[in-house]
């Protein structure tokens, strides 16, 4: 398919209020798609939305750790647009410290929202896009870190091995009852967002959180990133990178690291 082929289709994008999610809600319209922008913070995809000219658009508060209203969304955009082209399960937090300090309810949260949050993405809208015969495409945000292992971001590691998972999964099941659905990951590497800056920081790891908002503040910007996923959307590619060379890196790490039975610490050079 042709970029130009999106126009006149429809982007459901969550956590569209900032960074990553935001920045393929502004590269959607500018392909001529309508867009939904979905986000726990209200105020952040109205401000979006009012950027956002030329097509139509739709700002539904949304949290996506809760099915229900997952479900609400998708009723919203199938009784405004009838259709979804393009659902990008995009919503994401970060979380750093010491697995055993990080409170309870915080690894809850980041599992909550960054696995289970697409897990809802996924059961809401699937069935309908399946029941639609035209072709659709569903893109999970994972991250580098869902092939890699992070001590001091364990919570997160562990919520995106699981999108890693979970979407490969799903690719599958897709393949078999509703081929029209395409299925990709987006793994980005550093993109100049603002999730450490609303992390919460365990005392000990102030230094690693210090490290990881510099880190990013140097990366790809959001703009970027969400040229390279509409891209990658359009070639129907499954794995959709942002720094392929980084990917290789710690894929091969990954790999060397179950297939020769290494210790976690045997290719360990630093913080991932
Ligand atoms: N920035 C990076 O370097 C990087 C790297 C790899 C992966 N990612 C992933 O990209 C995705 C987007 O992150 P970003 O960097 O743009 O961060 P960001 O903090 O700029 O944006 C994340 C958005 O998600 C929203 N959100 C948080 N909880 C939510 C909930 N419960 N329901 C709905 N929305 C919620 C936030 O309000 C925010 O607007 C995340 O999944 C993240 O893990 C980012």
């Amino acid at each position: 398919m042709q970029l130009d082929d999106l126009a006149g289709g429809t982007a459901v994008v969550t956590g569209a209020g900032s960074g990553i999610g935001a920045a393929a809600a502004r590269r959607a319209a500018a392909l001529g798609m309508n867009v939904v922008l979905a986000d726990v913070s209200a105020d952040r995809i109205d401000a979006v939305a009012a950027e956002l000219t030329g097509v139509k658009v739709l700002a539904v508060p949304t949290d996506v750790r809760d099915a229900a209203a997952v479900d609400a969304l998708a009723d919203v955009v199938y009784d405004e647009f009838g259709s979804v082209t393009v659902l990008l399960n995009n919503a994401g937090l970060e979380s750093l410290g010491y697995t055993w300090e990080v409170p309870a309810d915080e690894w809850r949260r980041v599992i909550d929202v960054n696995l289970l949050g697409v897990f809802h993405g996924i059961r809401s809208f699937v069935p309908r896009m399946g029941a639609d015969p035209r072709p659709s495409h569903i893109v999970n945000t994972c991250s580098v870190g869902g092939i890699a292992i992070t001590p001091r971001m364990t919570a997160y590691a562990a919520s995106k091995h699981g999108v890693q998972a979970l979407t490969e999964s799903v690719y599958l099941e897709c393949a078999e009852a509703f081929p029209q659905i395409t299925v990709s990951v987006f793994s980005p590497g550093q993109v100049a967002t603002r999730i450490f800056e609303d992390a919460p920081v365990q005392e000990r790891t102030a230094a690693d959180a210090g490290f990881w908002r510099d880190q990013i503040r140097e990366g790809m910007t959001p703009g970027e990133a969400a040229k390279l996923l509409f891209d990658g959307i359009a070639r129907d590619e499954f794995w959709i990178l942002t720094h392929p060379e980084a990917f290789e890196r710690l894929a091969s790490k990954r790999a060397r690291t179950l297939g020769e039975r290494l210790r976690p610490d045997a290719l360990f050079d630093g913080r991932n």
